[in-house]
C-alpha cells in the first residue's frame, strides 16, 4: 500500500491495523556514465514499493534529495546541507507521528546520508529525552544493500568490480525499475579507481567519470530483478519485525 495512492479514510483504516510506515530515502546525484541520476532514490523506492505490495505495509513518499555535496561537480546532482536534511526529516517524522504512526522505518539508498539520518534521529529523540515524557515512537534506519542476504546475492551476480559508487548492483536495480532508461556505454577504464575524497572538486579530480571501483557495464534489468526480489523479501521481514515491537 502506498501513501501517495491511498485516500485519507484508507490511511485512517490502516492505522487501526498497523502504526508502521516505510519511508524510502535516497539522493539525486551522478552515478557514472551509464547510471541514472536518481539511482539512490529509485533503489529504495522500488524495493519498498514491492515490499508494500507483497505485505500490505504502508510505504510513504520517497525523500529523494540527500547529502551529496561531493557529487556537485557533475551535472544534475543536487544536495541538501546536513542541517537542512536534519530539519526536513524531523518535519516528516512529526507529521507522521501527528496521525498516530509509532514505527517509522527509513530504507536508505545512499551511504552519504547515513550520518545525517542518524543525527536527525538523535535530534528527534532529544526533544523527548530533555523532557519528562517518554517518546511514543521509534525510528529505524536500514541501508537496502545491508539487509540480510542482499549483499550475498549482489556478490554472486557480480563477483568482480561491483564497486563502491555507481555499482553494477544499484545500476541493475534502476534498469529493472526503468527498462526504457537502460544506457549502453563503454567504460574507460573498465574498472574505476578506488580511494577517498573531500569536496566536489576533489571528487571529480580523483574520479573523472564519477564511478568508484565499479564496472557498471555489467548491469542489466534481469540481474536487477534478482537483487530487488532478495531485498523485497528481507524488507518484509525486517520492517514486519520492527512494526511488531
Ligand atoms: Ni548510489
Amino acid at each position: 500500500m502506498q501513501l501517495h495512492t491511498a485516500s485519507w479514510p484508507e490511511v485512517e483504516a490502516y492505522l487501526k491495523t498497523s502504526t508502521g510506515i516505510i519511508i524510502p530515502i535516497g539522493s539525486t546525484e551522478q552515478h557514472g556514465p551509464n547510471g541514472l541520476v536518481g539511482t539512490d532514490a529509485i533503489c529504495p523506492e522500488v524495493i519498498a514499493r514491492e515490499a508494500g505490495e507483497a505485505s500490505g505495509m504502508l510505504v510513504g513518499p520517497t525523500f529523494n534529495v540527500g547529502v551529496a555535496q561531493h557529487h556537485m561537480a557533475f551535472a544534475g546532482s543536487m544536495t541538501l546541507r546536513p542541517s537542512t536534511m536534519i530539519a526536513a526529516i524531523n518535519d516528516w517524522i512529526d507529521s507522521l507521528v501527528r496521525h498516530g504512526f509509532t514505527r517509522i522505518y527509513f530504507l536508505n539508498g545512499h551511504g552519504g546520508n547515513i550520518a545525517t539520518i542518524q543525527a536527525a534521529f538523535a535530534e528527534s529523540y532529544a526533544n523527548w529525552s530533555l523532557d519528562a515524557d517518554p517518546c511514543p515512537y521509534q525510528l529505524k534506519l536500514n541501508n537496502w544493500w545491508e539487509m540480510p542476504g542482499v549483499m550475498d546475492v549482489c556478490r554472486s551476480i557480480f563477483p568482480v568490480a561491483d564497486g563502491n559508487h555507481a555499482t553494477a548492483s544499484e545500476v541493475s536495480v534502476t534498469y529493472y525499475a526503468y527498462p526504457d532508461a537502460v544506457k549502453d556505454v563503454e567504460m574507460t577504464p573498465k574498472v574505476a579507481p578506488v580511494g577517498g575524497f573531500a569536496d566536489a572538486a576533489d571528487y571529480r579530480n580523483r574520479f573523472p567519470d564519477g564511478r568508484i571501483g565499479s564496472d557498471p557495464s555489467q548491469a542489466s534489468a534481469e540481474k536487477g530483478a534478482k537483487i530487488v526480489a532478495a531485498a523485497r523479501d528481507a524488507l518484509v521481514r525486517e520492517a514486519g519485525n520492527f512494526f511488531k515491537r
